[in-house]
């Protein structure tokens, strides 16, 4: 017999509106929560509901969502600069940028506005979910709520329990994810969870083989393409992640596990400190000047 005694969350609220919390509040809103999007910025808060908008008609193009479910989605989200308007959310994911004094700041402003029932998760890519808890008031009701980008795209979402997240809380998550027609994977509280753990030191290495010689850009995702059936070749893929928050993972698994497996390679260090993040800044492993992206090596 499934237990139902868990949570029924109606209302989420998101923190932080770039990339990840957009996307993340356009698949809760088609999943028919109601949401309350935060960031700090009013414009950023303006171009994601833009980015909801246009994302939202790609799909109504593509019929896999109508017309009319995209209409009812839009009307789901509110957007909001002040944490004040949490007062009644049950759940909250926390989006910002993957910094964890900033996070930690963001956690504690919270706080003081939301309600003793109230689940808070964060979409940290990596960083310790058992040390932002304890910073909390709840570490009980606190999870690693992961998803991948492009959030409406991809299938997958990692459910990270820390060492105090209890059983309810869990379930509570998992059913959030379900209803988003989404499919959990369950991680344990360890240095960048199981996707970026097995996915950042392949990128890693397909930029030591840069480094080293071993080919060129083209030929090195040209290679995991065709060769190993891969969506995107592991270089473009490091370009779209942004090779600030690739170094930043390498560097999370290097000081968490202290392992010099997870050494990074000094020409994605080289990258990050020339600004060279990839297509966020129109340079990386390739150049997005023109009107298709050449390689830049
Ligand atoms: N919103 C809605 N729909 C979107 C979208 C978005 N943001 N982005 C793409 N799509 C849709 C497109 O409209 C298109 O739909 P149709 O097939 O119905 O026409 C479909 O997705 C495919 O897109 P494209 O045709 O533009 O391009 P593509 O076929 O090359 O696919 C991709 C693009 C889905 C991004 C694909 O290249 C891919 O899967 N790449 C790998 C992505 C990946 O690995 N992501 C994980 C990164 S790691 C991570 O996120 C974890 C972390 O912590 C760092």
């Amino acid at each position: 017999i499934k237990c139902e005694a868990h949570m029924q969350i109606k209302k989420v609220g998101v923190i932080g509106a770039g990339q990840m919390g957009n996307g993340i509040a356009h698949v809760l809103s088609l999943g028919g929560y109601h949401v309350i999007l935060n960031d700090i910025d009013k414009n950023t808060l303006e171009k994601a509901s833009q980015n909801i908008k246009n994302n939202l008609e790609r799909q109504v193009n593509s019929k896999k969502i109508s017309t009319a479910e995209s209409n009812a989605a839009l009307k789901l989200i509110d957007y909001t600069v002040s944490l004040e308007d949490f007062n009644e959310v049950d759940l909250v994911i926390e989006a910002a940028t993957e910094n964890e004094p900033i996070k930690q700041k963001i956690l504690n402003s919270l706080l003081p506005h939301i309600q003793p029932h109230t689940i808070l998760t964060s979409n940290t890519s990596s960083i310790s979910i058992t040390r932002l808890a304890s910073c909390t008031d709840r570490p009980e009701k606190f999870m690693g709520f992961h998803f991948m980008n492009p959030v409406p795209v991809m299938q997958l979402v990692e459910l990270i329990k820390g060492i105090a997240t209890d059983q309810e809380t869990y379930d509570s998550c998992l059913q959030v994810v379900e209803k988003l027609g989404k499919t959990a994977a369950s991680a344990e509280d360890f240095p960048a969870f199981i996707v970026n753990r097995v996915l950042m030191p392949m990128i890693n290495e397909a930029v030591y083989a840069l480094y080293e010689g071993v080919g060129s850009v083209e030929a090195i995702d040209t290679s995991m393409k065709l060769g190993a059936n891969h969506p995107m070749g592991p270089l473009e893929l490091a370009d779209f992640i942004g090779l600030d928050t690739c170094l930043a993972i390498m560097n999370v698994l290097h000081d968490g596990l202290a392992d010099t497996k997870y050494r990074p390679c000094p020409l994605m260090t080289k990258y990050v400190e020339a600004g060279w993040l990839g297509r966020k800044t129109k340079r990386g492993f390739y150049d997005y000047t023109g009107e298709k992206p050449i390689p830049s090596r």
